[in-house]
């Protein structure tokens, strides 16, 4: 785990949402930033700009240094619908294949994780809040965030969520991925997914995403 955040300061509202990959988090998270007037960040987006530089410059994933340096370095812009790392429109490509298979290892250097998590306080600052969802953000990026959310699933429910999403992938790759994805990103050295002690946990697999957002906002109060 890294060290203790600066505070937020007055009126910085921040929802914190994790979860392992097809949660649910980023639709949850949509509606809910939404519904509260808030902006939304997909944190796993960031994580998958740096792979999708790493890879579009032919850098070894192996080599750590230049991976943090290529995260310190990368101009990253998202917004609702678009994501563009360097100048170039990589929406599409930081969801196919290549970069989820690598975006794994990326999120395991803790130099990276460093650079993102100042990039995601400085976000949510300059907006006064948002929602956030990604794997830490309860636990590492917002700890005093106004509430934390832990959402999970099924793991069938999850790999049907993430093919419907690609549709050049089948259920049984898309299973396997997950599955590889999950185990790695809960057992790595920094800041794995784990639940927030005070995170409320929410089991989506046989809920509709108005019937979690409408629990989150009544928590809320
Ligand atoms: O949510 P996603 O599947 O797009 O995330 C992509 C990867 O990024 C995921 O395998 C783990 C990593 N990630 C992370 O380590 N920390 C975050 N806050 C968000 C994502």
């Amino acid at each position: 785990m890294s060290g203790p955040t600066e505070p937020m300061g007055e009126g910085v509202r921040v929802i914190a949402i994790d979860g392992p990959a097809g949660s649910g988090k980023s639709t949850v998270a949509r509606r809910l930033a939404e519904r509260l007037g808030l902006e939304y960040l997909d944190t796993g987006a960031m994580y998958r700009s740096v792979a999708f530089a790493a890879m579009a410059r032919e850098i070894d994933l192996a080599d750590a240094e230049a991976i943090v340096e290529l995260a310190r370095t990368s101009d990253i812009q998202i917004d609702d619908t678009t994501v563009v790392v360097d100048g170039v429109d990589a929406t599409t490509q930081i969801r196919g294949p290549e970069v989820t298979r690598s975006v794994s290892t990326v999120a395991a250097i803790s130099g990276v994780r460093e650079v993102l998590r100042v990039r995601q306080r400085a976000w949510a600052v300059e907006r006064g809040g948002g929602v956030l969802e990604g794997r830490d953000i309860g636990t590492v990026v917002f700890p005093d965030a106004e509430l934390k959310v832990y959402l999970s699933a099924s793991v069938s429910v999850r790999a049907e969520r993430r093919a419907g999403e690609v549709s050049a992938l089948d259920y049984e790759t898309v299973a396997a991925d997950l599955a590889a994805r999950d185990a790695a990103d809960s057992t790595r050295q920094h800041d794995p997914l784990t639940q927030a002690p005070d995170a409320v946990h929410i089991d989506t697999t046989d809920l509709t995403v108005d019937q979690v957002v409408d629990e989150l906002i009544a928590r809320l109060g």
